[in-house]
């Protein structure tokens, strides 16, 4: 079974969780496409949906980290275009049907997983002690807080 969220995957920062929850979202959205037999233009575009949020959340941490003078910002984001460039190969092999989208969903899955309570734990706990503030950090705290009371 898929990764679901659940607290323990809660890091400590706004900004991050929030990301990875609409990104766990978006991968069941994925699982539902392909166990409801939908066609395979139409997982393709689904998958395209993930890559470009996974992508689009890579861009936000790594601003996080140039904001608060991450050290290991680098290093980091190396790890982020390794799996960009592997999603890619990925996409093309489901597209030339050499693998299937339930690889790409469980390989991707499984980085998560990985990820987060390695690198991005790591990043959260620096954030939080870091004296240079993100810029804008309460957006995404009062974006957070809103989803939490339902409110919009
Ligand atoms: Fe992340
Ligand atoms: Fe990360």
């Amino acid at each position: 079974m898929f990764v679901q969220w659940k607290n323990e995957l809660n890091l400590g920062n706004a900004l991050i969780d929030t990301q990875h929850r609409m990104l766990m979202m978006l991968c069941r959205k994925l699982d539902i496409a392909i166990k409801s037999n939908e066609s395979a233009q139409a997982i393709q575009r689904v998958m395209l949906e993930v890559r470009k949020f996974v992508e689009f959340h890579f861009v936000s941490e790594q601003n996080l980290m140039h904001e608060i003078g991450y050290p290991e910002v680098e290093a980091h984001s190396k790890i982020h275009t390794g799996l960009l460039i592997d999603l890619n190969v990925q996409f093309s092999k489901i597209h030339h049907k050499t693998e299937f989208p339930e690889d790409f969903l469980f390989e991707l899955n499984d980085w998560l997983l990985g990820h987060l309570m390695h690198e991005d734990m790591k990043l959260a706990q620096y954030v939080n002690s870091a004296s240079v503030r993100p810029i804008g950090e309460h957006l995404y705290e009062q974006f957070h807080l809103a989803n939490e009371n339902g409110q919009r």
